[in-house]
């Protein structure tokens, strides 16, 4: 087992950047509510703590708190905004509301005599995100760092390994981050560093192996990264005992059902036991004068569990049933956020319940997406796949505006692929978290020769993200916007029209529907 850093999760929203980031280093990391982290500290045996950020005032009586025996264990502990606070708060300093709010890039003087700010610039510029701030450190810290506005921008407790800082280290703007949490786990914590892709799938295949046995296993392979990875690993693992079904429910990008056949079908590198469903119809007919964007997604994630048990139920009984799940699917927030229901995003409407398995593998459950690319990589699945742009699981259907048509699911196809094939030919993608087409369900008066036409709009987006839960949309070259529509309008029946959709999320969601 790798060596653990666990972080304590009080509800701030740079949490799972807290561990990918401390992940670059090589050290494992696990994200755990505050509510479970004495148990998790005794079960687990971490070598270090991070406590999160989180959007309260420790002061306040309801506020998420802690027991202050996590800082007797003797593991070296680093608190971040809300965590320095309330490291700072139980030990006797005085947090109280900041005279000056601090918010966005600061500088920050730091002390490099420090073990946390080795290497780091005497003067750095830091995220600083917070209305309180810690107006006395708590006896036995001192200071390490202070910005104009804020007194203790860091302190440490060297003799009992107690660190904390009032700003971000986990985000890009803050400049040396990375190399703060480095200081972390190595100088503090003493990590070696033994987090390391093959090592993952090494260990895996050989628990794999072992948990499964001579099982027989099944898995939902969609052509995604997830899935994909998953089926590799499974198969590296256990050969022949896989079978990968690949429902084409009609709804994927261009030419996407043969090239996934080509990579994993029997012609490909792999052995899985590669099955292809050509359900397009079943899901046409299923989707036909529906509008409603919830509506067709629950059509599509039900009618997808059904070709999917009738594939299964012609093999019968097998063992264990492959999801893809990845870490941030697996982690909650330390406050059981109530966020409102904006789409249903899962790609299949539950578990497949009249397929006969006794247990589930979920082979990437502690993995973030990018180190899934990774793991990839070293499993030698094509590059073109590994890096892969998401796609949801209902696929074009959330991006035709209104009722799904085949011939509509054509021209969006055509539309995309034109996009897409484009936008790399010009090398815009570089950066861009999404891109792709979607047809509008709005039909405008055109000309075209000397005819007049009355045809669709294709919407083109590109949005610049790395969580997706925001984002942006690119300023794409206007050259590469000009060809893409020329062809657009060219080249697919019936589009007359290509607009750019500027909007970013908020307000508006990534995809149409
Ligand atoms: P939105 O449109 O909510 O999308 O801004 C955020 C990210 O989620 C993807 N997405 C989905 N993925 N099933 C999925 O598996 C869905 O129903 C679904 N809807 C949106 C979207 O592509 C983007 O990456």
């Amino acid at each position: 087992m790798s060596e653990l850093v666990l972080v304590v999760d009080f509800g701030g929203q740079y949490n799972q950047l807290i561990a990918r980031r401390v992940r670059e280093n090589h050290v494992y990391t696990e994200i755990v509510s505050y509510t479970k982290a004495l148990d998790a500290i005794r079960e687990k045996k971490p070598v270090g703590l991070i406590l999160t950020g989180g959007p309260n005032s420790v002061y306040l009586p309801d506020s998420p708190t802690i027991d202050k025996s996590i800082f007797e264990f003797g593991i070296p502990v680093l608190g971040i905004c809300y965590g320095a606070q309330l490291m700072s708060h139980l030990l006797g300093g005085r947090v109280a509301h900041a005279p000056e709010r601090e918010y966005g890039k600061t500088e920050v003087h730091v002390d490099t005599a420090s073990a946390l700010f080795q290497n780091v610039s005497e003067t750095t510029v830091c995220w600083m995100s917070h209305n309180d701030y810690i107006a006395e450190p708590a006896p036995g810290f001192t200071v390490c760092a202070h910005t104009d506005n804020c007194p203790v921008a860091a302190a440490q407790d060297v003799s009992r390994g107690l660190y904390l800082v009032q700003f971000h280290p986990e985000v890009l703007h803050t400049q040396e981050g990375s190399k703060m949490l480095s200081n972390f786990v190595y100088n503090v914590c003493g990590c070696k560093g033994d987090w390391k892709m093959d090592s993952f799938v090494e260990t895996s295949v050989r628990a794999l192996r072992e948990r499964i046995g001579s099982g027989r296993v099944l898995c939902a392979l969609s052509g995604g990264v997830d899935s994909s990875v998953a089926a590799v690993l499974l198969s590296r693992a256990v050969g022949k005992q896989l079978t990968c079904v690949f429902v084409d429910h009609g709804l994927l990008r261009k030419d996407e059902g043969d090239e996934v056949e080509a990579v994993f079908g029997p012609n490909g590198a792999y052995d899985l036991n590669f099955i292809r469903v050509n359900a397009q119809q079943r899901f046409y007919d299923k989707l036909a004068g529906v509008e409603e964007p919830e509506k067709k997604r629950k059509i599509i994630g039900e009618e997808f569990i059904r070709v999917f048990e009738e594939e299964a139920k012609k093999f019968g009984a097998v063992d264990f049933l492959v999801q893809g799940t990845i870490y941030p699917d697996v982690v909650e927030s330390g406050l059981g956020g109530e966020s409102a229901v904006i789409k249903s995003h899962h790609n299949v409407g539950g578990l497949p319940d009249c397929v006969d398995f006794k247990e589930i593998v979920e082979p990437l459950r502690d993995l973030f997406k990018d180190e899934v690319r990774a793991a990839g990589r070293e499993l030698g699945i094509p590059e073109v796949l590994v890096s892969r742009q998401p796609f949801p699981g209902p696929g074009l259907a959330v991006r035709i505006v209104g009722e799904v048509t085949p011939e509509k699911v054509k021209m969006v196809q055509e539309a995309d692929a034109i996009y897409r094939e484009e936008i790399a030919k010009a090398g815009a993608d570089k950066g861009l978290g999404q891109y792709f087409a979607a047809l509008t369900n709005m039909r405008s008066v055109g000309v075209m020769g000397d005819e007049r036409t009355y045809d669709y709009a294709v919407a083109l987006r590109a949005v610049l993200t790395t969580d997706f839960m925001t984002a942006e949309s690119a300023q794409l070259p206007w050259d590469v916007l000009a060809t893409v529509t020329s062809r657009i309008v060219n080249e697919v029946p019936h589009v007359n029209r290509v607009l750019y959709d500027c909007t970013g999320k908020p307000p508006a969601t990534i995809e149409f529907e």
